[in-house]
Formats: structure tokens, C-alpha cells, sequence
């Protein structure tokens, strides 16, 4: 049994001496499409999926092994999204979940660079079934080391361009993109976990998510028609077919992963985000 399920069992029975109306049922839980399969290897293709459209393949390789993101900027130090199929063998499941939702790591003072501000908001089930998929991996490759900065890498921290992971996790937290009602919080649940990273956490957009490159506001797709939205997610191109920097490569890489009614509902919420009456 899930545990939210015991949880909600243990609520309901709590509240049995209170009056029928004020046990209001428990919301349905909010995941990606496909979630709630029962089978193992159902539940481990769905992790798979969850993998790809959320960019861990892309930054910790398609094979998970890892590699080091600073490869081209050894001035700066090693920044290795470690090798996952290593450290699945020795993390529990409870390790796992504070790196992903917390940015806290069973040994290292610090987390850099892994985007868990976003992997919070993942829904439990979307989260077990991540899980299930990790632990299907076979060891393979090397371990990966720890991050290695130079005196350059730490200037850089030091001058507010990088933070540690579980301080954006708080800052993600407390800002995140506005609710537009149960119509379209399916498609705020997509966004969240994944346009987010870079758009920010309301989506507003950041300034210098690399040196010299800035993400619009995501009010940007509100001029985007449907079949055009459908073009950028899935293969990069945007309207005038203009060569885009990096979101061009993310969303071939990863939103053909989203299926078509996922990626109506982040059209959707976008759309009726940018459609509110500014303030
Ligand atoms: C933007 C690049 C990036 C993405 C996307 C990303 N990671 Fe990471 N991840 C990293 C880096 C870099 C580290 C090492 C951070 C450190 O040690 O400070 C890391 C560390 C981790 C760790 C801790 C490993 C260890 O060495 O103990 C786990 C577990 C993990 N990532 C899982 C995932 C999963 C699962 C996803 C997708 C849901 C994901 N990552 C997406 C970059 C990324
Ligand atoms: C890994 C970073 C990253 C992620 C994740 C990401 N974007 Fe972007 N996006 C960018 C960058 C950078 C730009 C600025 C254009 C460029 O790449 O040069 C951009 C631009 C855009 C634009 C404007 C395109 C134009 O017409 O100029 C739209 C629309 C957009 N993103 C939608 C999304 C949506 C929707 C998601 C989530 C499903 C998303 N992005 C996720 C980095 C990202």
C-alpha cells in the first residue's frame, strides 16, 4: 500500500466522529499521464518517460552514467551530474527523495547545479515511479567524484551568479506561478516541473541563466497559435523559424516525450495565464 494512501485511510478515521460534509474528499492527486499504473514494469516505463521529459538523460547522459558539465570550462572546475547508476546502488529510496525534493545530500555539505527546486513539486506517485526506474539500472561505468571548483569557480559562487540547490529550493517554493483553478492545474503541474528550470519559478523569466543568455516570460506563448506551440515542443523550431540559443535543442530532446494531451494542457495554461488582465 502507497503511503498517502495509509495516510488518507488514518485521516478518514480520525475524522469519523465529525459530520459526513466536513470530511470533504481528498483531491485527486495531479501526475503525468499514465501514472497510476499498477504493474512493475509499467510503473518503471513511466519513470523512464518521466527521465527524458524532465532532462535528467540530458544532463546525467542517456545512460545515466554521468559526465562533467563543465567539460568546456575547466577554468571554473568539474561539475559531474554524477553517474545514477552508481548511486542507486548505495542511496535508499529516502536519500533519493531528499536530493530530488530538498537538495540535500546524505554526504556532501552542498548540492550544485541538479535542479530539485523543480523535482519538488513532483507528485508522489510521478516520484515512485522515478524512483522504480533508478533502481531498475544496472551499475555500469565508473563512480562519478564530487564537485571540484578553482579559486575562478569559487569567485563565481561568491559573486551570487550560482547558489547552492536547497537555497533555490526555498525560493522556488515561495514563489511559484499563479494558480488559475482546477481547469488548468494540470497544465501548472507540467510547467512547474519542467519550464520552470528555466523560466523561472513563476515563469517570469531569468536574467543570465548562462552568461549573456536570458529566458522570456512565458507570457511569450501566449502569441503562439496551438499547431505553432506543437512545432516548438516538438522540434524545436518556433514561429518565423528563427534559430533559437538552447531552447531549440531542449525541447527536441524533451518535450516530444510529453504526451499530446500533456502538452495541450501546458498550451492551455500558458495561454490563460498570458491572457489575465495585467496589474
Ligand atoms: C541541469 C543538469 C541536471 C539535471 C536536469 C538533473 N541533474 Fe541530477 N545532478 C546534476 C549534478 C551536477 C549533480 C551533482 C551535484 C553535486 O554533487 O553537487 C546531480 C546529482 C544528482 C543526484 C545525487 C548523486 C550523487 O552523487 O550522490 C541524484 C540522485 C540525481 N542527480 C538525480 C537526478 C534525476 C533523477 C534527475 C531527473 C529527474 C536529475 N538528476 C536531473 C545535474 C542534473
Ligand atoms: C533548459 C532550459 C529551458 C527549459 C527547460 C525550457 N526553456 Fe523555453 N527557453 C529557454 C531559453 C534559453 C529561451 C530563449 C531562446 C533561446 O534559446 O535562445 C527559451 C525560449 C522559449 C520560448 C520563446 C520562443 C520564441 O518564440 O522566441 C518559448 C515559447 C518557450 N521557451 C517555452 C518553453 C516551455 C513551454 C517550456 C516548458 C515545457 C520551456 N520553454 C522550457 C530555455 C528553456
Amino acid at each position: 500500500m502507497r503511503a498517502w494512501t495509509l495516510a488518507l485511510l488514518l485521516a478518514t478515521a480520525a475524522c469519523s466522529k465529525v459530520p459526513e460534509k466536513a470530511s470533504a474528499a481528498k483531491p485527486a492527486e495531479i501526475t503525468f499521464d499514465g501514472a497510476e499504473v499498477t504493474n512493475a514494469s509499467a510503473l518503471i516505463a513511466h519513470g523512464n518517460r518521466l527521465t527524458q521529459v524532465l532532462g535528467c538523460k540530458g544532463c546525467h547522459t542517456p545512460a545515466l552514467t554521468g559526465a562533467n558539465l563543465l567539460d568546456d570550462m575547466p577554468q571554473f572546475g568539474a561539475v559531474y551530474a554524477s553517474n545514477l547508476t552508481q548511486v542507486v546502488r548505495h542511496d535508499t529510496d529516502a536519500q533519493l527523495e531528499q536530493i530530488l525534493r530538498r537538495g540535500v545530500h546524505p554526504d556532501r555539505k552542498q548540492l550544485w547545479v541538479m535542479p530539485s527546486e523543480v523535482f519538488q513539486n513532483l507528485s508522489p506517485t510521478d516520484m515512485s515511479s522515478l524512483l522504480a526506474y533508478l533502481r531498475s539500472l544496472h551499475p555500469a561505468g565508473s563512480p562519478t567524484p564530487p564537485p571540484r571548483f578553482t579559486k575562478l569557480g569559487m569567485k563565481f559562487i561568491s559573486s551570487g551568479k550560482l547558489h547552492p540547490v536547497a537555497e533555490l529550493v526555498s525560493q522556488y517554493r515561495s514563489k511559484p506561478s499563479v494558480d488559475l483553478g482546477p481547469k488548468y492545474a494540470f497544465g501548472r503541474y507540467l510547467t512547474s516541473v519542467t519550464c520552470a528550470e528555466c523560466h523561472g519559478s513563476d515563469l517570469t523569466g531569468v536574467k543570465d541563466l548562462e552568461p549573456g543568455l536570458n529566458t522570456p516570460n512565458l507570457i511569450v506563448a501566449g502569441g503562439y497559435s496551438r499547431p505553432d506551440f506543437e512545432r516548438l515542443m516538438t522540434t524545436g523550431v518556433p514561429v518565423g523559424g528563427r534559430k533559437l540559443k538552447l531552447m531549440g535543442d531542449v525541447a527536441r530532446e524533451r518535450f516530444p516525450h510529453f504526451t499530446p494531451h500533456e502538452r495541450d494542457a501546458v498550451y492551455a495554461y500558458l495561454k490563460a495565464r498570458a491572457e489575465l488582465p495585467a496589474d
